[in-house]
């Protein structure tokens, strides 16, 4: 099988989300205008580079994490896990501007250092962005699509310390991270394995 924009009456759903999984969900908190939090999940998003480091969200319409990234220049990540997944599905509750849904979702609002935008004290990493873009995506004959997109650039990482294991990685097996998958499907981080690379890469990559 195989099609374009017209997809057989076979498959119910779009199967775009489900072939393009696991996606690590971007919990992203933001501040509005009146200095309310805001915390929303958001599984259009990813890693974009390293050194800078930096990491990508984007918003079907331009919703308030959106706003709130564009207009503070600012936004904070925090890792969504198996222990905290009821939260992260609460926090993306359309709630009105004036609420936050670090309360409604019964987390703690860490205060970030390098930016004025809180994190998920309860999360066992968190970053915080500095915006570097935010813009409003065309499709490929230039059409504006109302879907939005925040690049932001890493200013700092916590990392409880409890999840910093003996050889000084983040202990993903502990932490357990979850991602989304298509349909109502998620999944959870915890089958880790190494691979090297293949003859004289690996000992410049590791460096
Ligand atoms: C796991 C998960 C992933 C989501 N991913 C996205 C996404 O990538 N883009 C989007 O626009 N909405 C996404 N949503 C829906 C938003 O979280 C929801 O619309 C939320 O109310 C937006 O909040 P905000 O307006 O405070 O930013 C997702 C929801 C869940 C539960």
């Amino acid at each position: 099988m195989h099609y374009s924009d017209n997809r057989p009456a076979i498959l119910k759903y779009d199967p775009f989300k489900a072939i393009i999984s696991p996606r690590p969900i971007g919990w992203i908190g933001s501040v509005n205008s009146d200095g309310v939090a805001n915390l929303a999940p958001y599984s259009f998003f990813a890693a974009l580079s390293s050194r800078p480091n930096m990491i990508v969200f984007s918003s079907d319409g331009a919703k308030h994490s959106y706003v709130n990234a564009k207009t503070k220049r600012e936004f904070t990540f925090s890792l969504a896990t198996e222990e905290l997944k009821h939260a992260m599905n609460m926090s993306s509750a359309n709630l009105p501007e004036s609420e936050s849904e670090f309360e409604a979702a019964g987390l703690t609002a860490a205060p970030g250092i390098s930016v004025g935008v809180p994190f998920v004290a309860e999360s066992p990493a968190a970053l915080e962005c500095v915006v570097v873009s935010a813009e409003e995506i065309t499709d490929r004959y230039g059409v504006l699509t109302n879907r939005y997109f925040v690049i932001g650039e890493v200013v700092r990482t916590h990392i409880r310390d409890e999840y910093i294991n003996a050889e000084g990685r983040f202990d993903l097996t502990k932490a357990r991270p979850i991602a989304r998958l298509g349909y109502r499907d998620y999944a959870t981080v915890k089958d880790v394995w190494e691979l090297d690379r293949p003859e004289g890469f690996s000992d410049i990559l590791k460096a």
